[in-house]
């Protein structure tokens, strides 16, 4: 069982089925000791995984972990699948409780409406507008956004992944009485209709990963934002990518028509919310481990464990890893950045 590419994105699976999932994982070990995982930090190539598989496996196991205390002492379910930032000083007061084990995502989303001309937009209409999310993982910012950011906005939620979904349509959508729809769905291929929205947002969405190109399906993506959109709506993205990858999804942008209205370069503050975060996802990454007792077994359990501790250390961009470094010395930057469809 290939872990890192046969899992499938329209299912939930459930304790016992990942029980069973993870032990023909590890007991593969026993056939092929090689591994996709760089013993040092982490890594694992571009061709040895697939965001298909990767969510799905991790979304069902967010599920099945539940309820766990982080290092705040406040308990909470992992449902931000986010690396967030720290709140940068020159926005002034930071509105996240410092308590919160899942505050930078928080601070990523609200991030996503921190532009002047959003809130100018905003408040010409009363606080109603409406929002598609590309890639929202579990809702978790939806909800937030609904909740604390636009309060009296609309919004649809979607994502490839099942397992996200019905985890927003159980803990998110009923609470806010028909403020909130989750869809499931590839978001380049959605039928809503053109024109519905006033605000795309894309938070850290497993796109435009690859280095210095746009990829087709990155096209498609945009194209599917610009669609969308209203005329004078905008695009509201967050992301860490590799930084030689941004300026051409700009030129891609604006080749569809959009206007570059900001950029705001979050990096340092990125990695200052990973180091501030270690703890909480080592702790996360424990209780996972702990749960299966594949990883227990003689020989290959110990082995497995490690490889399937590295990689989803550097999936959370720990200190030490892969990707944590790739911010640290810049080939990957976390960028903020707002386009507008002319009105
Ligand atoms: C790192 S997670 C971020 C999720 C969420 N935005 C958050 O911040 O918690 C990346 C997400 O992008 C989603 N994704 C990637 N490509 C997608 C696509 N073409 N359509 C819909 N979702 C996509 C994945 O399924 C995954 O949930």
């Amino acid at each position: 069982m290939d872990i890192f590419t046969r899992l499938d994105p329209t299912k939930t699976y459930t304790t016992p089925q990942l029980q069973l999932i993870l032990g023909a994982w590890v007991l593969s070990g026993f056939v092929d000791p090689g591994t996709k995982v760089s013993t040092t930090n982490g890594h694992v190539a571009e061709d040895d995984y697939t965001k298909q598989s990767i969510y799905s496996l991790l979304y069902s196991l967010y599920r099945s972990v539940g309820i766990v205390e982080g290092d705040t002492g406040e308990s909470y379910e992992f449902t931000f699948n986010t690396w967030g930032y720290a709140w940068p000083e020159a926005w002034g007061k930071c509105p996240i409780l410092s308590s919160d084990p899942q505050r930078f995502g928080r601070i990523a989303y609200t991030g996503l409406y921190q532009f002047n001309e959003i809130q100018e937009y905003v408040k010409a209409r009363n606080g109603r507008v409406h929002v598609i999310e590309m890639g929202c993982g579990t809702g978790a910012g939806a909800h937030h956004v609904c909740h604390n950011v636009l309060p009296d906005c609309t919004y649809e939620a979607v994502d490839m992944q099942n397992a996200a979904i019905e985890t927003c349509r159980r803990k998110f959508v009923p609470g806010l009485r028909g403020r909130l729809v989750a869809t499931h769905s590839d978001a380049t291929k959605l039928s809503i209709p053109d024109g519905s929205a006033d605000f795309v947002a894309v938070n850290e969405t497993h796109v435009t990963e690859m280095v210095g190109v746009v990829t087709p399906e990155d096209e498609r993506f945009f194209r599917t934002a610009y669609r969308l959109l209203k005329p004078g709506g905008f695009l509201t993205w967050g992301n860490a990518i590799p930084d030689v990858t941004w300026q051409p999804c700009f030129d891609f942008l604006k080749s569809i028509g959009m206007k570059q209205v900001e950029v705001r370069d979050v990096t340092k503050e990125a990695i200052l919310a990973r180091d501030l975060d270690a703890g909480r996802a080592d702790a996360y990454v424990r209780h996972v481990l702990d749960k299966f007792p594949a990883f227990r077994v003689p020989v290959v359990g110990a082995k497995k464990r490690l490889e399937a501790k590295l990689a989803m250390e550097n999936f959370y961009r720990n200190p030490g890893t892969n990707l944590y470094q790739n911010m640290v010395d810049r080939t990957d930057t976390y960028k903020v950045v707002l386009f507008q469809k002319p009105a």
